[in-house]
Parts: C-alpha cells; structure tokens; sequence
C-alpha cells in the first residue's frame, strides 16, 4: 500500500512507491533546504521538495513501468545520480516518493522538462502539476527564457502553458553546438536520427517563461 491514508484512487499499480519498499528519505531541515532552493510547497497530503541522493532508488521504480509502457525514456541509473539536482519530488506523509521531474539546462535561456511522472495510484490528483510548476520556477531561477519538453501528455502540459511547436527553435550557431553534446535529451530535441526511437509519436511543446 502506498499510504496509511490513500487518496481516493484504488489503483495499486506496479509504480506504487509503498512504505515497505522506498528508500528512507532524510528529513528535510529548513536550513537544508535554504541550501537547496526553498521550503517545500506543501498540501495536505503530499509536499514537493528538490530530490537527494537516497531518492533515486525510489524515482527508478516510480519511472520504470512508464519506461517500459515507452511514455519515457530509458537511461542507466548512473544517468539518475548525474542528473540529481535537475530533479525535484513529491512524497507523500510518509515520506514515500509519489512523484518526480527534472529541469536541464540546454544552452543559454533554454533548458528541458524531463521525467515527470506520478505514482499511477495518485495521478489527477495535482502531484504533476505541482512539480512541473515547482520546475518551471526553479527554470526561472536558473535564467532560463524557454523550457523545451517532448511527451504524450499534450493536454497536461498545455494545461501548464506549454504549446506544441514544428522544427527546432535554435539559429544554426547554436544548432551546431548543442549537435556536440552526448546527452540523448539534447539529441532529441535536435531530432537527431540517432534517437528516433526515443521520440516517434510525441509532440515537441515549448514554453515561454
Ligand atoms: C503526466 C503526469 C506526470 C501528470 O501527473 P498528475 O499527477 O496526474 O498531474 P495532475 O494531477 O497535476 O494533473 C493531471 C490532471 O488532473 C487534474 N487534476 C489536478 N488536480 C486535481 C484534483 N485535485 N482533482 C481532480 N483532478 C485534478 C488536472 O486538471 C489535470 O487535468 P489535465 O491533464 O486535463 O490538465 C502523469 O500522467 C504521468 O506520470 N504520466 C506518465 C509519464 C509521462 O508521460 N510523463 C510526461 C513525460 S515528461
């Protein structure tokens, strides 16, 4: 079970983060989080706070059945470690990991909205909507202008100001570098032969901050 006070929805399904399996979370003290950007937006049930090391067992098993369904992007958990402080969390009062999502910098004022998923038993329930808004103001601090993302949940991320787009919003100077880069993020957003895979059948949205 994923809560002594589960919300409302009876599906228990295989991204269920459950009291028995998590990796004990630290708590979070105020100064800890002064150091990491803020306090953690809280809700009655649950609160968002930036991810940390011992997270990352617990973000893997919320992503791998959406990996597996091909809603997200395969990548060896030594991506998740590397990636860390782009992620930011949601847990639920028990501290269990009922969500997660990243921001990453692309290039000057351009960065990327990644791996935003909830625990299938607390989806529409506003755990997405209160990471990505938590993304998006962490973008803000980090002097980015346009936050690029590529997904199935057009409807989602319309819903939090993103907007479908045709080609690649970059001149050809910046193409040229960000073509240099290893990270299958930025190939995709180039739409690169290499990870056409990785992209068939989502649409590319952006966003103006
Ligand atoms: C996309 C995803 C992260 C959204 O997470 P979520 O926690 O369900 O998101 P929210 O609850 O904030 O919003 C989902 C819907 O529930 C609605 N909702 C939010 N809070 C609600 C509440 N308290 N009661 C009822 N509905 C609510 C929202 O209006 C939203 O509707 P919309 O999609 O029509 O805009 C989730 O569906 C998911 O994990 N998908 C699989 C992975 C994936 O594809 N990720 C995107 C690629 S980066």
């Amino acid at each position: 079970m994923v809560s002594p006070k589960p919300p409302p929805v009876p599906n228990h399904g295989p991204c269920a983060v459950g009291a028995g399996t998590a990796a004990p979370a630290p708590q979070p003290t105020a100064r800890w989080l002064a150091q990491l950007g803020g306090m953690p937006v809280s809700s009655n049930r649950f609160e968002v706070r930036p991810a940390v090391c011992q997270d990352v067992k617990s973000i893997r098993q919320l992503v791998t059945p959406y990996v597996e369904q091909g809603l997200l992007v395969i990548k060896p958990p030594v991506s998740y470690y590397e990636a860390l402080p782009d992620f930011t969390v949601a847990v639920d009062a028990d501290q269990n990991l009922i969500g997660c999502g990243a921001v990453h910098v692309m290039w000057n004022g351009l960065g990327e909205i990644r791996t935003v998923a909830t625990a299938p038993n607390w989806r529409g329930q506003g755990v997405g909507g209160a990471i990505l808004e938590r993304l998006i103001d962490r973008a803000r601090q980090l002097g980015l202008e346009r936050l690029f993302c590529l997904t199935f949940e057009v409807q989602f991320f319309s819903a939090h100001g993103f907007a479908p787009i045709d080609g690649i919003p970059v001149s050809p100077l910046v193409y040229e570098e960000l073509v240099k880069s290893h990270d299958d993020g930025v190939a995709e957003f180039l739409d690169l032969a290499r990870v056409k895979p990785n992209t068939l059948g989502n649409t590319r949205m952006l966003r103006t901050l």
